[in-house]
């Protein structure tokens, strides 16, 4: 019952971010149309002769660039991204670009989106418009760099890096006692994370959390005999996804992690000392200082004939 509530609410969600995010990449494409390039005004404007190689400017690494590789090494190339610039090609210094990014005459963040979602709309970036970090007007060259030959942000490695520079407290927990290996290269953002954007809370890949583990933790998902409730639900309700103090990355040690929906006062859950149980004195105590895991190891679910209780 609880799960069909959130799906339906996830759904409704979507939908609607859907609609905006149409709605958007029309308005944002016909503003793009108006500046289209034409061939004629390419011939106008010498880029090339006047930003030069030989000047030992950083812009030239865009031929080593799948950009430079495509377009081509003329003028046409500069003008697909910095639009035809022609009071800059007469009075470079008096006037901007058409597009510039800066730094001498920055834009602003949808106008630099606009001229790259304008081949790059569809794909991982098709929900940008709508997505958490255009909200927080980032905009693509909050990750990305143009003039380098090797862009950071591509590199699995390197990855994280740019994402810490504003992701602190996450950063935090990749460092902790257990945590995925992201610090490693192992794992990365983009392995859980549409840093485009998504329609799923979170900006996740999959459509709800445990579709997210279950593409690398095909094992918990069952079909089991017996289910453990939430872990059907919600992989986060016992976990935390980046890093915790704790082992196995939960959210509380045992046995208070399972004190917090179980406390039926006939079983060991709950604290008391040996006075109502056979064998009063060491034997129960010790039983009851137990982690409930000892007994209930098979927490994700279990297809024992007799694993009702999630002991076997
Ligand atoms: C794919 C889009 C794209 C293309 C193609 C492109 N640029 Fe850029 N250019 C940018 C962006 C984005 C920046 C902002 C800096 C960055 O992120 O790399 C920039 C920055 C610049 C700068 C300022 C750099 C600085 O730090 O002072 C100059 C000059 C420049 N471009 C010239 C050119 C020329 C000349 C060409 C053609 C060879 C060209 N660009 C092609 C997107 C592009
Ligand atoms: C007549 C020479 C000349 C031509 C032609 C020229 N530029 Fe420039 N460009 C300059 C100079 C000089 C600057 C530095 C301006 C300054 O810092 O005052 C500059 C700066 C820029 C910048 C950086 C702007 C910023 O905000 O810092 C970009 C981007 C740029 N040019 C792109 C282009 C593109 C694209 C073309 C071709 C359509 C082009 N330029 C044609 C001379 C030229
Ligand atoms: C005129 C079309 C066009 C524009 C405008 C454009 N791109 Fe691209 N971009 C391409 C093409 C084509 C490729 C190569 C695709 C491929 O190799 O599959 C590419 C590749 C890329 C890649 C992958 C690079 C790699 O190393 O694999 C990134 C990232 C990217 N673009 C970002 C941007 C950003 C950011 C902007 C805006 C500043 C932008 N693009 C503007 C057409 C464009
Ligand atoms: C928050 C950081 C971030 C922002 C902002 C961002 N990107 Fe990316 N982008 C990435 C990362 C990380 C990857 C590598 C994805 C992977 O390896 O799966 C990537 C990959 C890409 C690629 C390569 C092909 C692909 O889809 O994986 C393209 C093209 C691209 N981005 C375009 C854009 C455009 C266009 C924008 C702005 C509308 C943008 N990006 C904004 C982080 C960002
Ligand atoms: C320039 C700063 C900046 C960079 C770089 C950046 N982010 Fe963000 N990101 C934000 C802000 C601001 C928010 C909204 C506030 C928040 O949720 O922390 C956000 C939100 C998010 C969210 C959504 C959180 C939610 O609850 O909906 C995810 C996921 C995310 N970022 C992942 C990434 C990844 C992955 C990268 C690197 C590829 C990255 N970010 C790089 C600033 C940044
Ligand atoms: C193993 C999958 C996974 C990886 C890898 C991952 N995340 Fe997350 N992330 C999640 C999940 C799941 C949530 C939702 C958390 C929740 O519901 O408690 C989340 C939440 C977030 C949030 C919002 C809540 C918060 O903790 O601030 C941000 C921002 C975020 N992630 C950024 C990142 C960045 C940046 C990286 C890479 C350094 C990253 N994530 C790597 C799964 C992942
Ligand atoms: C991209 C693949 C990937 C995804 C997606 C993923 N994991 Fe993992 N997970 C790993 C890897 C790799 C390890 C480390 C395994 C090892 O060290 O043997 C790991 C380890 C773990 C551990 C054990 C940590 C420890 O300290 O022993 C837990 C718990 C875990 N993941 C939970 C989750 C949850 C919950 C999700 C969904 C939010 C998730 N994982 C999504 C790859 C993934
Ligand atoms: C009711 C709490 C709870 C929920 C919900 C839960 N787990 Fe766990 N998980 C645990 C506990 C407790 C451990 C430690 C087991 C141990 O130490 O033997 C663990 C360990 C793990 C491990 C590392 C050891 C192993 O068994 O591989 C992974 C991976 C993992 N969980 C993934 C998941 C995924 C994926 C989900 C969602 C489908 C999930 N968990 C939901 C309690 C939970
Ligand atoms: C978020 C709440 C929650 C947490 C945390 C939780 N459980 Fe559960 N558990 C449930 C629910 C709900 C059921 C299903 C109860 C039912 O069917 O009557 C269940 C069922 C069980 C069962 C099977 C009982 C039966 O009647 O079939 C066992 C055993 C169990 N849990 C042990 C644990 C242990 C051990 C932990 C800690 C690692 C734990 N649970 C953590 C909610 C939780
Ligand atoms: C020494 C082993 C042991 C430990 C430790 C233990 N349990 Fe149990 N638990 C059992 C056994 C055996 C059953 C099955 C009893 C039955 O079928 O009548 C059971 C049954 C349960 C049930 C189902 C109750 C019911 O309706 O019959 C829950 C829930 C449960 N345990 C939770 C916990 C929690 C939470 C902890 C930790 C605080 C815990 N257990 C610690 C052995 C243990």
């Amino acid at each position: 019952m609880i799960k069909k509530t959130k799906i339906a609410q996830a759904l409704k969600g979507s939908l609607i971010r859907l609609l905006l995010a149409i709605v958007l990449v029309f308005s944002i494409n016909s503003l793009f149309a108006a500046e289209q390039v034409t061939t004629a005004e390419v011939v106008e404007v010498d880029c090339l002769g006047c930003h030069q190689e030989s000047q030992g400017s950083s812009i030239h690494a865009i031929w080593q660039t799948p950009h430079g590789k495509v377009f081509g090494k003329n003028n046409e190339t500069c003008v697909t991204c910095h639009g035809p610039s022609l009071e800059h090609g007469k009075v470079p210094r008096d006037n901007s670009p058409s597009l510039s990014f800066g730094p001498k005459w920055p834009s602003e963040f949808n106008e630099q989106s606009a001229v790259c979602l304008g081949c790059h709309e569809k794909g991982n970036q098709v929900m940008w418009l709508s997505g958490v970090h255009n909200d927080e007007q980032l905009s693509c060259l909050s990750c990305h760099n143009i003039h380098t030959q090797i862009d950071e942000v591509l590199v699995r490695i390197e990855q994280s890096e740019t994402c810490f520079t504003c992701h602190k407290s996450v950063q935090a927990s990749a460092h902790m006692p257990s945590s995925h290996p992201i610090l490693e290269g192992k794992t990365t953002c983009v392995d859980c994370h549409n840093p485009h954007g998504n329609i799923s809370e979170h900006s996740l890949n999959e459509p709800t959390v445990n579709d997210t583990c279950f593409s690398c933790h095909a094992e918990k998902r069952g079909p089991f005999l017996f289910e453990h409730a939430p872990v059907a639900e919600d992989c986060t309700t016992c976990h935390k996804p980046h890093g915790s103090v704790n082992a196995s990355l939960l959210k509380t040690r045992g046995p208070f992690l399972c004190q917090q929906c179980h406390s039926a006062a006939f079983h060991p859950s709950v604290q008391h000392d040996g006075g109502g149980l056979p064998n009063t004195g060491q034997g129960s105590e010790f039983l009851l200082g137990k982690n409930c895991l000892n007994c209930h190891s098979q927490i994700h679910g279990s297809n024992h004939p007799s694993g009702s209780r999630l002991t076997r």
